[in-house]
């Protein structure tokens, strides 16, 4: 096939997002090296990673879960390290955010997947990449239907729009909604992902942290940012342009196809992916959101305009609120109650410094946990 190798880090690799990224490796073996792997507490998978890909380095989130037979890194060190030239990060929440400082301090390109790191910090890590001149590339399918979207414009835009597919639950009353039980909440009826990011789509919070992903991916208002429910998950998010002509993506759902542009980027490349059949295809719909059913969207929507601390609030008190309701602390609905309680009662801070983010992060934790 030719081209040149890249040389990946992949932080994350034992979750959904990793393993499908080297599912992705897997099918152009003579295209990418993995140099680094990064896992958490699954270190069984961790090490048949290992096993395949004989990674020069490894990370894991408590070293001496991996016995003695190997030599392990810090996820700074690794997210660093001059021979990687593209990072993958798919760490699940704010632990993504110091391996990617790290690697956009040592001008690495990051394939990022992690929203959570760009809700929280985005002012900081985005001016910090260009300072860098490091690129930040999407993961997530929503940001890279727009990227995709905007190759070959001259950014005459007119509003992004965000598909979303509207969870398991968007027909269930607000009665029913108090009686949601975590099983029922991570079933999705489109996507396979991790825990967090399937109930945080179960609640909508996933589409409104992408809102604030996008506005800092593409220096795009958030104003000018629109939701739409689409239950199928074929359009992955579309732009309109200032003469009203509106360019979408399409493909069917698998996070793969989108992990591959990023991979490969700025080359497409012939993949063996499975096709949209539209012979097969009944009806593609759109319906607005419904804010006062799912007020973590809203929630999400108005700690974005407000900016400063108050995006970090957000992605932290939910990163526990969500816990707390897999744990079977509290229910469904108390994910937004308790987020909102803990905006209400933050200080923010305006143009914040990366200390002032982690500190605003840190209160948030403690404030739901009490
Ligand atoms: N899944 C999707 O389709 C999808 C789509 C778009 C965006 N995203 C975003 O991508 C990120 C990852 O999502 P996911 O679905 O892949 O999550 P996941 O399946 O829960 O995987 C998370 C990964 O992060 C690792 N990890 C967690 N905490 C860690 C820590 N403190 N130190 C080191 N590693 C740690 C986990 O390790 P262990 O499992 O070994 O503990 C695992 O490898 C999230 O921010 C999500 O919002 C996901």
């Amino acid at each position: 096939m030719g081209g040149s190798v890249k040389r990946l880090a992949v932080l994350g690799s034992t979750g959904s997002i990793g393993q499908q990224t080297l599912d992705v490796v897997r099918s152009f073996p003579d295209r990418f090296q993995v140099i680094g792997l990064a896992g958490g507490r699954n270190t069984e998978l961790l090490v048949r990673q290992i096993e395949e890909f004989q990674p020069r380095l490894v990370s894991v989130s408590d070293g001496r879960l991996l016995g003695t037979g190997y030599k392990t890194s810090s996820l700074e060190e690794l997210a660093s390290h001059p021979e990687i030239d593209l990072v993958v990060i798919a760490i699940s929440g704010m632990a993504g955010l110091s391996p990617t400082m790290a690697a956009i301090r040592a001008g690495k390109d990051i394939a990022l997947a992690t929203k959570e790191v760009l809700v929280a910090a985005g002012e900081i890590v985005t001016a910090e990449a260009k300072r860098c001149h490091a690129q930040i590339l999407p993961i997530d399918s929503e940001p890279s239907a727009i990227w995709q979207c905007l190759h070959g414009e001259d950014r005459k835009i007119a509003k992004l729009i965000l598909t979303a597919s509207g969870g398991p639950f968007r027909h269930l009353s607000s009665h029913e909604l108090k009686a949601v039980t975590p099983q029922q909440a991570l079933e999705h009826p489109t996507w396979r992902m991790g825990k967090k990011v399937t109930i945080d789509s179960a609640t909508l919070m996933n589409k409104g942290f992408e809102v604030i992903e996008t506005h800092w991916l593409f220096d795009v208002p958030l104003e000018d940012i629109e939701i739409v429910i689409h239950p199928q998950s074929i359009v992955h998010s579309m732009v309109e342009f200032v003469d009203g002509s509106v360019k979408a993506q399409l493909s069917i759902p698998d996070m793969r196809l989108p992990i591959q542009y990023t991979l490969f980027y700025p080359e497409r490349p012939l993949s063996k992916l499975p096709r949209l059949d539209f012979a097969k295809i009944d009806s593609l719909t759109f319906e607005v959101p419904n804010l006062e059913k799912f007020p973590c969207l809203k929630l999400a929507l108005e700690a974005g305009r407000k900016g400063g601390t108050y995006p970090a609030v957000l992605s932290a008190a939910d990163e526990v609120a969500v816990e707390l309701f897999l744990e079977g602390h509290i229910g469904f609905l108390d994910i937004a109650r308790v987020v909102e309680e803990a905006l209400e009662q933050h200080q923010g801070i305006s143009n914040p410094s990366l200390e002032e983010v982690l500190a605003a992060d840190a209160w948030a934790r403690e404030r739901v946990r009490r």
